[in-house]
């Protein structure tokens, strides 16, 4: 349930995710609903979980508003399935069309921590925030006025030529690799350590159960502008 829930708010665009009736806005209502009982649960009967936690939070002694307390829900709820899904297909998709990085990596694996970050850098499945400028400043020569609304376009910044050799290049000892897939700053992403761990995790038992993987087929990309990345990587495989 929440992977469709996520899936219709993320990436509201895709057909697919529209088949089953949602769209982002039911996909948000439906998930107010389900966390409204939970949090309601939480303050009659606390039991120390995480649930708990946020719903019986307090600033200044007093009760965080119910829209704060479901966008904490929402964010931990969601931000963590495709962001990741989408970088380990993505990830494989960059290995095998780059032959000569999957067998650099196959022949070092204590490259592993360093490809993890090219394929996070190659793939940055979140496409943009928005922020609000609080006072006037001047950005790249261009005048930003206190309350304006930027895009910030994390696959731009991931691709900047001013700041990556060769970025349209996939090398899994990129070194130094300061990409923002996962954002900056106050809020840069809370699961990131999680996310590595997860990348990790998933190359290092790949690459060492697998003699040999090929594409089987057209990769298919999600529809939409939010999260994206591969939702479909056909492969054929063949076992040590
Ligand atoms: C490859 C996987 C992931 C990517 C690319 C990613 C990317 C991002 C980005 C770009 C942001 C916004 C940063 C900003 O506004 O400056 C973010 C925020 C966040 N992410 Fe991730 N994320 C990933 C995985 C995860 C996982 C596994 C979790 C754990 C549940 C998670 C939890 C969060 C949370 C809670 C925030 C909000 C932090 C805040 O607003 O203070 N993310 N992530």
């Amino acid at each position: 349930m929440m992977m469709r829930l996520t899936q219709q708010t993320l990436s509201s665009q895709d057909p697919e995710f529209q088949k089953e009736g949602g769209n982002a806005r039911s996909a948000m209502m439906e998930m107010y609903a389900y966390f409204q009982n939970i949090i309601a649960d939480r303050r009659s009967q606390p039991n120390g979980d995480l649930s708990s936690v946020i719903a019986n939070a307090r600033v200044n002694g007093e009760h965080l508003s119910d829209r704060d307390v479901f966008g904490y829900f929402n964010i931990i709820a969601t931000a963590g399935h495709d962001t990741t899904s989408y970088s380990l297909t993505g990830g494989l998709l960059g290995l095998l069309e780059n032959p000569e990085q999957m067998a650099k990596l196959r022949a070092d694996p204590a490259l592993l921590p360093l490809a993890v970050e090219e394929i996070l850098r190659w793939t940055t499945p979140v496409k943009h925030f928005c922020r609000t400028a609080v006072e006037d400043s001047e950005i790249a020569g261009k005048q930003v006025k206190a309350g304006d609304h930027l895009l910030l376009s994390y696959p731009s910044a991931s691709f900047d030529e001013t700041v990556y050799e060769d970025p349209f290049k996939f090398r899994v000892d990129r070194r130094p690799n300061r990409h923002l897939a996962f954002g900056t700053g106050p809020h840069v992403c809370l699961g990131q350590y999680l996310a590595r761990f997860e990348l990790i995790s998933f190359f290092r038992e790949l690459l060492a159960r697998i003699e040999h993987i090929e594409l089987a087929g057209t990769p298919r990309i999600v529809e939409g502008s939010f999260v994206g990345g591969v939702k479909y990587l056909p492969v054929r495989y063949r076992m040590r």
